[in-house]
């Protein structure tokens, strides 16, 4: 690729002329958030990919978000700048395995977290995102018995808030857990007039010291409204860059993990490179397709979800 190359430009470019939308998680690099046509959390980024009327959707996240706006979307052909970018938590909950351990609990409503395989989405009987599973759970019928995936941090968070029994699938997000509790007490004791925010995907002794929980959206709207002036963020660092943006006199402090490496930033995520959006844009590939049957299966419990958080 030329040096010379406009990278901005050409995307832009190409989004003209393809008729293109990019939609890019907050977890992504600065300069594809700045690209993007819609950033946002899980759920805003399926409602985008349910609503958008383009012709390619650009996914700027990693493999089952691409995968949910394919689901979404059988006409329309929809790239992920790297194949390669999966997800932790995705893979810690293989189809089979899941299907067998659904098999061994007969009766319970399956609620999947949007973070797995669109093979274990239809296993589910509906899907949730970090900032509607409250919702999700106290819309199953109280006495029914659920089975919560593959997130088993959020699935604690979440029977604390409703106060409903789940059985949870033994899954975790390898960066959320890496937070440093002990790292964490340091900087509050640093700067005692910071407020720490964490999400859901991290462990609870984390989530004990936190003054707000909640999904990237709802800790970027927090930090927005909260009259606080500092915060301590437990999430992946790529918020960093809208916070700052929407609130360029407050500072933002990304929580340490345990061992002093830069795990607060997904590597899954960072494998997405505005060359490499450029190069998807170009090639019209790698696209992320489905078989036709098991597109129609998962989308079921993904309507679910989005008919039950309109409005
Ligand atoms: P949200 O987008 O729901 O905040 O979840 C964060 C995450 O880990 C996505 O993989
Ligand atoms: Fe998956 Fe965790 Fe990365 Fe989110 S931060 S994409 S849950 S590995």
């Amino acid at each position: 690729m030329s040096p010379a190359l406009d990278l901005f430009a050409e995307i832009a470019r190409m989004k003209r002329q393809q008729n293109a939308v990019i939609l890019a998680h907050y977890y992504q690099e600065p300069d594809i958030q700045d690209i993007a046509d819609v950033i946002g959390d899980s759920l805003a980024l399926a409602q985008a990919a349910e609503k958008t009327t383009a012709d390619v959707i650009v996914f700027c996240g990693v493999h089952f978000m691409a995968e949910t706006a394919a689901i979404l979307n059988p006409g329309r052909l929809v790239l992920l700048p790297d194949l390669e970018a999966g997800c932790s938590l995705s893979d810690s909950c293989p189809a089979h395995e899941f299907e067998r351990f659904v098999q061994a609990h007969p009766g319970h409503t399956v609620i999947s977290y949007i973070n797995c395989s669109a093979a274990v989405k239809a296993l589910s009987d509906i899907i949730c995102t970090s900032s509607n599973a409250v919702r999700v759970v106290g819309s199953v019928p109280a006495g029914t018995p659920i089975i919560f995936a593959p997130d088993q941090q959020l699935g604690r968070y979440v029977i604390e808030q409703t106060g409903r029994d789940m059985v949870l699938w033994p899954g975790s997000c390898s960066v959320h857990v890496l937070f440093s509790e002990r790292h964490i007490v340091r900087l509050k004791v640093e700067h005692p007039d910071a407020l720490v925010i964490a999400h859901p995907e991290c462990e609870e002794r984390v989530l004990t010291l936190a003054d707000y929980i909640g999904s990237t959206t709802a800790l970027l709207n927090y930090t927005k409204s909260s009259p606080a002036g500092r915060f301590i963020v437990a999430t992946e660092s790529g918020i960093l860059h809208q916070m700052k943006k929407a609130s360029p006199g407050k500072t933002f402090i990304p929580a340490p993990p345990d061992n002093g490496c830069a795990c607060n930033e997904c590597p899954y995520m960072r494998l997405n490179t505005l060359e490499k959006v450029y190069l998807c844009m170009r090639d019209r590939a790698p696209a992320v397709t489905l078989p036709e049957p098991l597109r129609v299966r998962a989308k079921v419990p993904l309507d679910r979800m989005l008919a039950l958080s309109r409005g």
